[in-house]
């Protein structure tokens, strides 16, 4: 999954690279600083010592010692002082020229802590923010598994309103099932939305709108075993490739929104049988920007439905419903519900 918000400790992750919120000295300190020294061991900061130091913003690379990680990329976030003093800016180009850093050097994964948000004091939602863009600016032109590392629960925060509003919507649900929409409501809504969108479709030149919807058409019942195996409707991948084609998307331009790793799309275009996980289709849903029926029957291709006894199912409902297809977001909201992240 290209991108991942992880509770945990940095130190323990297995990725390419860490990111250490270092200070100007490169000398080691307290907070991830002091916690990353320690578990690297005294070679680190005798490598460290090479270095003559680091300019706010700007990011060095050491090797990973008794680290899990190969690198570590030590950069230097700004002081908190009001926001009047290049903060952001400051903040944002330790980012980016740490992500610029581990591309140099050929890392397929790192890990970010929330840069200056500890000591430095940066305040938590926009120091959150901020990584959160440079992230999803890099992965918008580059691949890469990029994770968030958060240490601790207390140390993230999502917007209170945001969070309140979810949180009556999950208790309000808690338990029920979803009201089963009625088959021919979930393809009449299908067929008008793959209808409502006439564009020829790349896969199959010759198909048209209305041979599109027959196959989104309500199933017949099949009279024996052999006659549903044999008349199996259009598979997930092939209900999926058409859908990126009606929504004049490129296959890039989906899995990317969808936080879904181009290898496993290929997997998904090649195997007309794939069998995806419910997150994977839910990501692929709001990569399309379905609405509730079209991502109910997207599901039902893949075995799938939602369900209101499922916290990550209310969730994404409650932003598909108000068609904010936001992955970030969504994936920040399922992060601090303690639920998988949409993607793979
Ligand atoms: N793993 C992941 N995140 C951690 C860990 C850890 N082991 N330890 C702390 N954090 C989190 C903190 O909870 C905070 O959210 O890292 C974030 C950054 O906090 P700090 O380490 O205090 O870094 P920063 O705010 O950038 O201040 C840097 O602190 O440690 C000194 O030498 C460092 O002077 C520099 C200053």
């Amino acid at each position: 999954m290209p991108f991942q918000i992880v509770l945990g400790d940095i130190t323990k992750q297995h990725v390419d690279a860490i990111v250490n919120a270092a200070n100007n000295s490169l000398l080691g300190g307290g907070g991830v600083d002091g916690a990353i020294h320690r578990a690297a061991g005294p070679d680190l900061l005798k490598e460290c010592r090479t270095l003559h130091g680091c300019e706010t913003g700007e990011a060095k690379i050491t090797r990973g010692y008794d680290l899990p990680a190969k690198f570590v990329i030590h950069t230097v976030g700004p002081i908190w002082r009001g926001g009047l003093f290049h903060e952001e800016e400051l903040l944002r180009s330790a980012y980016s020229n740490s992500l610029k850093l581990a591309q140099q050097n050929r890392c397929e994964s790192v890990a970010f802590p929330l840069i200056s948000a500890g000591v430095y004091g940066y305040p938590l939602e926009q120091a959150k923010a901020i990584a959160i863009d440079e992230i999803r600016k890099f992965l918008n032109e580059y691949e890469m598994d990029i994770y968030l590392v958060i240490f601790s629960r207390e140390s993230y925060r999502i917007d209170q309103v945001l969070f309140k509003e979810i949180d009556q919507e999950i208790r309000k649900n808690s338990g029920q099932e979803n009201p089963s929409l009625k088959k021919e409501v979930i393809f009449g809504s299908m067929m008008h939305s793959l209808q409502s969108r006439r564009k020829s479709v790349r896969r199959d030149a010759d198909a048209s709108a209305s041979e599109i919807c027959e196959d989104a058409a309500i199933p017949q019942v099949p009279k024996s075993l052999q006659d549903a195996l044999t008349n199996l409707d259009e598979s997930f991948s092939q209900s999926l490739l058409r859908l990126i084609d009606m929504k004049g998307m490129t296959d890039a331009e989906c899995y990317k929104k969808a936080n879904i790793d181009r290898k496993l799309f290929s997997k998904i275009r090649s195997d007309i049988q794939y069998r995806p996980s419910k997150q994977t289709v839910l990501a692929f849903a709001v990569a399309l920007e379905l609405d509730l029926k079209e991502t109910e029957a997207l599901l039902k291709k893949a075995g799938f439905a939602l369900s209101h006894a499922n916290k990550a199912d209310v969730i994404v409902e409650y932003f598909i419903s108000r068609k904010n297809y936001d992955m970030y977001t969504i994936n920040e909201v399922l992060f601090a519900f303690d639920q998988n992240l949409l993607g793979a």
